[in-house]
């Protein structure tokens, strides 16, 4: 079994009475008997938990369907076939009907400076969407076209992503700290018809004027021969006054009337002038149970990002049911996710699964240092959030200011809390549950990937005690197993390659357009089973420790990167012949860049080039993927074969001189050669 009998008793941490008192699953006996039915009758399960949402038809046949194993053919995932249904329907017209909860508050709204803020209800989102979906409409859009978002954290940015939904379209969402490059690479690969984006906006102290960004993307799709008809610009610096009152919202604080805003008359339209005169009904365009939803775009070890795909009723039944058992929803609670919308984060909970519970949420635009390392707590207190979900990174960077600016605030109103990104160290796990939660709140490390679209490991917060930096056990339908490199199942305490051995109703589909790259990826190294690219361990209890990627990928600050796609950036630069990217411990990132660059014959290594360097790599990719550290590596470490060392390469990185085996290298005096030029030497 996936899942010990009875949960240890020592050297952990238990919830606390009171919250088990009210959780959906309040022991470890419960979760086992649930989890145990999710495997052995998934039907039963799965149908009990539809039974609370709108199909327009039912389904027929099975539950789920599959095929996991390349040897007996194509790989394929089919969740309730035969039912139609929408999903903006569900999160909100559903909510307003048949629960009553149209005055509820669906989102608080805190923009970057303080006092900028709104309120939105379920009846005022459904109008906003409604709205904008008949824009979308009267611009063309139909189902099963792509529509690329590319916005700062606006209520306006749910109301897209959900107006897409309501009519069949599939969303594509690109961080707005993503580059023009990035987001053009990503509107080719999707063949988006049509880009929604903002004029700008503030990231702390910093204007990011993204209309700018979004035109030189629109243009270097042009220049590739792929023109986007329309661009839809929402104005939230520059907003006129008779804008504001036509949208209701109010302007950004430090709003910016006078921002230098380029405009296109063949391509651009204003947000604002396209829904005032909209109707706000819209009927939902209803869609079969495996019809596309969105893409979501995320590094893949060659280098070029992958879009996962993920379809109608199994992601919209997942994600709904792993933020109310994970977060243990309850009808009066403020639950918070710190994380971008352009991230899965962000799509999985703050968007749908919150919005499928009749949630009220808290929509931050803002950062946590900004204007002080208080802000997070300033708005719990403010907002009374009763459920917070951040990432280890921001754990880590808030802990190094110490407990002072913590304790500015009460936090009485929190009851749980949650990590998602990477591993938390036990050291940042212990300050987040004695100093914020004040031994309070139970912790919910919940490891999960774009592709898995919901939680996978996780502990549930009154039923499984907790080891600070274990994921703890799986959750329902998902069934977990440890290979070794030869494929063998490990049993009990052992390491090894994290797999899946069945989908669950969340899992992706489909990489958009190559379905073979999906097979690939995923299923290829060990047929039969979903290889997560991590590795981990399980100890004498059964609890899941992820250690880390073991792919060509690194997760700084919670956001994956691929090795292969730094690299490219980096030999694009004209002074650059070869380059090798490495990750290297940070103690708040989690991992960093150490880029060696081989340069070209006669061009020579200083300052300005390694600000070039820098540059270029954000200009390629974006902000997150600027290389903490490049050195100069005048030889490579490399196999007779040409194969570069990467192992003796993150060796070097971290300046350990115990490099194993190097008996395979061609020329071992680089090695000495790199030690000596190391960037950060006695780091
Ligand atoms: C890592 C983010 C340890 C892991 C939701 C995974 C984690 C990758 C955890 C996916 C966790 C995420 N503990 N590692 N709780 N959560 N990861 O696609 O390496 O941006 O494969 O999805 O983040 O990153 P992605």
């Amino acid at each position: 079994m996936m899942i010990p009998d009875k949960a240890p008793k020592e050297n952990v941490f238990h919830s606390s009475d009171g919250l088990k008192k009210e959780a959906h699953i309040s022991s470890f006996e419960k979760y086992k008997e649930l989890y145990v039915k999710s495997i052995e009758n998934p039907d039963e399960f799965w149908g009990d938990i539809a039974k609370d949402f709108f199909w327009k038809t039912k389904h027929t046949g099975q539950f789920l369907s599959y095929n996991f194993d390349v040897t007996k053919g194509e790989i394929f995932v089919k969740c309730m076939e035969g039912a139609s249904t929408n999903i903006c329907y569900n999160l909100l017209d559903h909510n307003i009907h048949e629960k009553k909860l149209g005055e509820k508050v669906a989102f608080f709204w805190e923009g970057n400076d303080p006092g900028d803020e709104l309120t939105v209800t379920y009846r005022e989102l459904l109008q906003k969407v409604c709205q904008f979906a008949n824009v979308l409409k009267s611009q063309g859009v139909k189902k099963g076209d792509r529509v690329s978002i590319y916005m700062p954290m606006v209520v306006e940015l749910v109301v897209a992503m959900l107006a897409c939904i309501r009519i069949g379209a599939v969303h594509s969402i690109v961080f707005a700290g993503f580059s023009a490059e990035s987001l053009c690479e990503r509107i080719l690969d999707s063949q988006c018809t049509l880009l929604i984006t903002a004029d700008g906006f503030y990231r702390g102290d910093k204007l990011i004027n993204l209309k700018l960004l979004a035109d030189e993307a629109l243009q270097k799709c042009r220049d590739k021969g792929f023109p986007v008809e329309k661009c839809i610009m929402l104005k939230h610096l520059s907003k006129e006054p008779e804008e504001i009152l036509g949208s209701q919202s109010p302007p950004a604080k430090r709003s910016c009337p006078d921002l230098q805003v380029p405009w296109n008359p063949d391509v651009d339209l204003c947000w604002h002038t396209l829904i005032s005169g909209a109707s706000d009904e819209c009927e939902p365009e209803w869609c079969g149970s495996e019809d596309p939803l969105f893409i979501l775009y995320t590094s893949g070890s060659t280098g070029k990002p992958k879009g996962v795909l993920h379809t109608v009723s199994g992601y919209m039944l997942y994600t709904a049911t792993t933020f109310k058992l994970v977060f243990d929803h309850q009808p009066d609670d403020v639950y918070w996710c710190t994380a971008d919308i352009g991230w899965i984060t962000g799509h999985s909970y703050i968007t749908y699964g919150p919005l499928a519970n009749g949630a009220t949420s808290v929509l931050f635009e803002g950062l946590p240092t900004y204007p002080d390392v208080s802000r997070m707590w300033e708005i719990v207190d403010k907002y009374h959030v009763t459920k917070f979900y951040t990432a280890p990174t921001a754990i880590r960077m808030l802990m190094k200011h110490g407990n002072e600016p913590v304790h500015k605030y009460k936090r009485e109103s929190l009851k749980i809390l949650g990590t998602v990104g990477e591993p938390i160290n036990p050291e940042a796990w212990l300050w987040y549950y004695n100093v914020v939660g004040e031994q309070r709140c139970p912790i919910v490390d919940t490891f999960w990937q774009t592709e898995t679209g919901g939680h996978v490991l996780t502990p549930l917060p009154a039923a499984t005690p907790m080891k600070p930096g274990s994921a703890t056990f799986p959750f329902f339908g998902v069934v977990p197993a440890i290979l070794n490199e030869s494929g063998e199942e490990l049993e009990g305490p052992n390491e090894g390659y994290l797999v899946f051995k069945q989908p669950w109703p969340g899992v992706m589909r489909t990489v958009y357009r190559n379905h073979q790259r999906f097979e690939t990826t995923y299923f290829k190294k060990f047929p039969g089973y979903y290889v997560t690219g991590d590795g981990c361990r399980r100890d004498k209890d059964g609890y899941y420790w992820i250690t880390g990627r073991i792919d060509d990928m690194l997760n700084v600050s919670g956001h994956l990167l691929s090795t292969a796609e730094v690299e490219s950036a980096l030999v694009e630069h004209e002074a650059v012949s070869e380059a090798a990217v490495v990750s290297r411990p940070h103690p708040v990132k989690g991992e960093s860049l150490y880029c060696f660059v081989t340069l070209i014959d006669g061009v020579s290594y200083n300052r300005e080039l390694e600000g070039e360097l820098k540059k270029q790599v954000r200009e390629k990719i974006g902000a997150i993927a600027t290389p903490d550290h490049i050195q100069n590596a005048p030889g490579l470490p490399k196999t007779r074969s040409g194969k570069i060392m990467r192992r003796v390469l993150r060796k070097i990185a971290c300046g350990d001189k115990d490099l194993g085996d190097i008996s395979t290298l061609a020329d071992s005096s680089v090695v000495d050669q790199l030690f000596q030029n190391r960037c950060c030497a006695g780091v």
